[in-house]
């Protein structure tokens, strides 16, 4: 049987943080382990530039640095391609013959990039770029070139799935069937919400932790955590409901150890830094094996870079591969090569 497959990325803007993990790496590595999918995961460096143009050592230094972020959470290069967008420039030239087949006011409609825009303003004022708001555009053009099938995203991502199948319908029906309409897989995990109670955990709120946080920086972090404000005292009755450390708890700590932290804190029998100090423990543990591995990479950036290039090479095959029936299509195929 064919393997169905399966795209997913990454802008490089930041190392990848718990959110990151429990909202799409988790799900990578167990879809990659099931043995039926083919994945791919793309480095979207093109992307990040478009709300980084002005700042390219940031997209530079952090290219490496997801590529190591996934290494150390199981991705296995033997099994998932991982590719950096800007190398497959193929995919830059789908993007141009795809900017004709979408309107502006549809991309204006974007619900994703309308958001964006709105939160973007410290960089682009009053009038956003060409680029920034043909970055659906892009994407669809990274899905396609490869012949994503399922494309397992966040709920945030939906919309840019749907500009995608609406490009891939309107491409099929004047040129003829070449492109494959992919599909979208809400993934059941959810959106982890930062140390601070915010909806969005992010590098630039300041309320992340990151895979390759030292221990004593996960210490510190989940000590700063925000807990029930109404809980001064030890024996002030909690409402682990809206504290920060129970809503990690449940995802890092046993089911056991969550209801005896749940009750012991509604009971006032339990001390909030007492209980950050065993959930730091638990989040440790967890990213133990994760920081070892790390290690390994950043002390052998040459294999880094190895599987980054084997892994480019083979989707640029790939990208080759459709962009010669896209030409085709289009009637671009001047010559015999
Ligand atoms: N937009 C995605 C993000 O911000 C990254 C991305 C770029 C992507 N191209 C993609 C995801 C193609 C899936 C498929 O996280």
């Amino acid at each position: 049987m064919e393997k169905k497959r399966i795209l997913t990325g990454d802008r490089p803007t930041g190392r990848l943080h718990i959110g990151h993990y429990f909202g799409s790496l988790k799900n990578r590595v167990k879809m990659q382990n099931e043995g039926i999918y083919d994945p791919f995961i793309l480095i979207a460096d093109v992307q990040a530039l478009t709300d980084n143009f002005n700042n390219p050592e940031k997209v530079r230094k952090n290219v490496r640095e997801v590529a190591m972020d996934y290494l150390s959470v199981g991705i296995d290069p033997e099994k998932t391609t991982i590719y950096i967008q800007s190398l497959v420039p193929e995919t830059a030239e789908l993007t141009v013959f795809y900017a004709n087949l979408v309107t502006i006011a549809r991309l204006e409609r974007n619900p994703t990039v309308k958001t964006e825009i709105a939160q973007k303003r410290d960089i682009f004022g009053e009038s956003v770029t060409y680029g920034f708001l043909g970055y659906p555009v892009s994407q669809a053009a990274d899905i396609t070139a490869f012949n994503g099938e399922l494309v397992p995203v966040g709920e945030d991502q939906l919309p840019l799935i749907e500009q995608c199948r609406e490009i891939v319908r309107k491409f099929n029906s004047i040129y003829g069937e070449v492109l494959k309409e992919p599909e979208a897989v809400l993934s059941n995990t959810k959106r982890i919400k930062g140390l601070d109670g915010n909806e969005k955990m992010g590098k630039s709120l300041g309320n992340a932790i990151y895979l390759s946080d030292p221990e004593d920086e996960v210490n510190r972090k989940v000590m700063s955590a925000v807990t029930d404000p109404n809980r001064i005292k030890k024996d002030d009755l909690g409402n682990p409901d809206i504290c920060m450390v129970y809503y990690y708890h449940k995802l890092f700590s046993t089911d056991e150890e969550c209801k005896t932290v749940c009750s012991e804190c509604k009971e006032g029998k339990r001390g909030c830094v007492a209980c950050k100090k065993q959930l730091a423990q638990n989040i440790n543990k967890e990213l133990n094996p994760i920081r070892e591995k790390r290690k390994y990479y950043e002390e052998h950036p040459e294999i880094v870079d190895k599987i980054l290039k084997e892994g480019t090479a083979k989707a640029r095959e790939e990208a080759k591969r459709t962009m010669k029936k896209v030409k085709k299509a289009m009637m671009l195929d001047y010559f015999e090569d």
